[in-house]
């Protein structure tokens, strides 16, 4: 399939031109040229520049591309930064969303179109009503989720009002190599390999550690995508998760077992957030019984490879991300 990957640069969507060019498929990324300063030098990929508040970019993009299919994973990805500023969040996620749609349906109007929101659409959802499934009906509880859910709406409207095929993922937190800090597992890491290294007193300075999240894969998510672009349903939602949640105490537990010194754990009052949910579990039967997916990396290996590669970093700060 001609496959266009919108924000192709980032996290996500570098594992998702791995994996779908490595099942074949003709990929064109896309980049944000002040992020990124100039396209990205990955060889045997094409690349084009694409601003998701800049109409005219997302057009030339397209015309240019022709996919016939497209993932949307560019945007805000970052909850607290989110609330810091909700309006430049809402703008790119929500607005950016909406002009991608408009301008796929102007421009290759049968593509189908993988828009990827959030958990977080989710809002808080009470205990004893988890794992959550893609019926329950959204209720952000946080700037980011609002961006997210009016993006989810956005995505079914195009479905249901004009028969774009546009199909919604819901993905819970990924984590795995080339997360970038900001996030809690290379958060904790990035601390954990400069301790490691004597650049840092042994103190892991972490935020709320009672929050309970629904870890998977970064490379299991990729896949995710890639099957429900093949074989999704038009105008349906799909959670993408593992079905439990590990309070972020067992995440610095795992990271702790697997550290080289005695680290001690310090709350830092600057980490914590003002408001946040409690707990995201969810439910992804659909996803399964649709696609065939299902996590296949477990976490204590993705928690091992993060680890190691802000060893890596921290013993060669030149070579790109510093380790503190
Ligand atoms: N970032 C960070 N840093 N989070 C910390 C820290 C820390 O030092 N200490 C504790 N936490 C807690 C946060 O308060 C939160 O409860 C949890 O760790 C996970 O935080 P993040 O990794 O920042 O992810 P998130 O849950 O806010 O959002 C992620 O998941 C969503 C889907 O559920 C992101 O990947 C979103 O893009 C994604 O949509």
């Amino acid at each position: 399939m001609r496959v266009l990957i919108v924000g192709a640069a980032g996290f996500v969507g570098r594992h998702l031109v791995a994996e779908c060019a490595g099942h074949g498929d003709d990929v064109t990324g896309t980049y944000l040229a002040e992020a990124t300063a100039g396209a990205p030098d990955d060889a045997g990929l094409s690349w084009l520049p694409l601003d998701l508040l800049d109409e005219g970019s997302i057009d030339r993009a397209l015309e240019t591309a022709r996919p016939e299919g497209i993932v949307h994973v560019a945007g805000q990805a970052n909850v607290s930064a989110a609330a810091a500023d909700p309006i430049a969040a809402f703008r790119v996620n929500a607005e950016g969303t909406v002009r991608l749609l408009n301008s796929a349906q102007r421009h290759v109007p049968g593509a189908r179109v993988l828009v990827v929101t959030s958990a977080e659409v989710y809002g808080a959802v009470p205990a004893e009503e988890l794992p959550v499934t893609e019926d329950r009906p959204l209720a952000p509880r946080t700037p980011y989720g609002v961006g997210k859910a009016a993006a989810d709406f956005a995505a079914e409207q195009a479905w249901v009002v004009r028969r774009q095929p546009v199909i919604r993922m819901r993905p819970f937190n990924h984590v795995g190599p080339g997360q970038r800090p900001g996030f809690v597992v290379p958060d904790f890491a990035r601390q954990i390999a400069a301790i490691e290294r004597g650049v840092r007193p042994a103190v892991l300075e972490v935020g709320n550690l009672s929050a309970r999240r629904d870890f998977t894969d970064v490379r299991d998510i990729a896949r995710g995508y890639r099957l429900a672009l093949e074989r999704g349903r038009p105008g349906a939602a799909y959670n993408l998760c593992s079905g439990r949640s590990w309070a972020i105490e067992e995440i610095v537990r795992e990271l702790l077992g697997q550290a080289r010194r005695e680290i001690e754990v310090r709350r830092d009052p600057a980490r914590m957030r003002p408001s946040e949910v409690p707990e995201f579990r969810g439910d992804s039967t659909r996803a399964h019984e649709e696609f065939g997916w299902e996590p296949r990396i477990d976490l204590a290996r993705s928690l091992a490879e993060v680890l190691d590669e802000w060893r890596e970093a921290s013993a060669s700060p030149a070579a790109g991300r510093t380790a503190d």
